[in-house]
């Protein structure tokens, strides 16, 4: 059966990840998540003193670079890949407020984005993967065969992660969540390379007022379209 790529982009928080997952196990596609690539070299930054007093200090996680080695393995229990950096697991460790208020900035490095962004070409390079991130559509995968730009209201989109931070122990407010969420979303969009944009063939999925099945409903129509194109 043909296999295409389907490239997810959009605003921080608005649940890619999550939309990206289903798709990926109704169609027997792989699910890659960019930004836990992202926010994986982003905590190694951290922890071994590349970002002190949270300011990034670019040479330094540039030099890092050549001694961090990132791969999924498939958790069947969760039925999507974990991450590992280094060989250790950092699934749960990447998706702290430390790691999100840095990682914008870490992205922005224009060495750090072309190892991920080659990292990535070459996990699609036999299609069937449901990719989700910023630039998929529009610098990794420039030819993926069905590209959805998503998008949801700020406050909607802090009240979804602050739910999901809440629920596992993280003592955070809603505001500092919607502040993290606007202000990512500004650096994402404003960065020099590779910012966040919607690709001209991308379509637009807000989703602020949708359920997963209703996204789902709407994603499988457009699958359908994009197959027999
Ligand atoms: O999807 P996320 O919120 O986990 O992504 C974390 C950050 O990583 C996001 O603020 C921007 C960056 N990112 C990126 O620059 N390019 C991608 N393809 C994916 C994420």
């Amino acid at each position: 059966m043909k296999k295409i790529i389907i490239a997810i982009d959009g605003h921080s928080s608005c649940g890619k990840s999550t939309f990206a997952k289903a798709i990926a196990a109704r169609l027997g596609y792989i699910f890659i998540d960019t930004g836990a690539m992202y926010r994986a070299v982003t905590l190694y930054a951290l922890e071994n003193g590349a970002i002190p007093s949270g300011v990034v200090d670019e040479e330094r996680v540039v030099k890092m670079l050549r001694d961090i080695e990132i791969d999924f393995r498939f958790n069947a229990e969760r039925g999507a890949s974990d991450i590992y950096v280094n060989g250790d697991l950092v699934e749960s460790k990447i998706r702290t407020i430390e790691v999100s208020n840095c990682v914008s900035a870490v992205s922005s490095i224009a060495e750090v984005r072309a190892k991920l962004v080659a990292m990535q070409q070459e996990m699609g390079r036999r299609r069937g993967v449901v990719m989700d991130g910023r630039d998929i559509g529009t610098v990794v995968f420039p030819d993926a065969e069905l590209k959805i730009y998503m998008t949801a209201d700020a406050m909607v989109r802090a009240e979804r992660r602050y739910k999901e931070l809440t629920a596992k122990g993280d003592k955070v407010t809603l505001e500092e969540i919607y502040e993290n969420v606007v202000s990512r979303d500004k650096a994402d969009m404003s960065r020099a390379i590779s910012p966040l944009r919607k690709a001209d063939d991308a379509i637009v999925l807000d989703n602020s007022n949708m359920s997963v099945e209703e996204q789902m409903a709407w994603f499988m129509k457009r699958y359908e379209e994009a197959l027999a194109k």
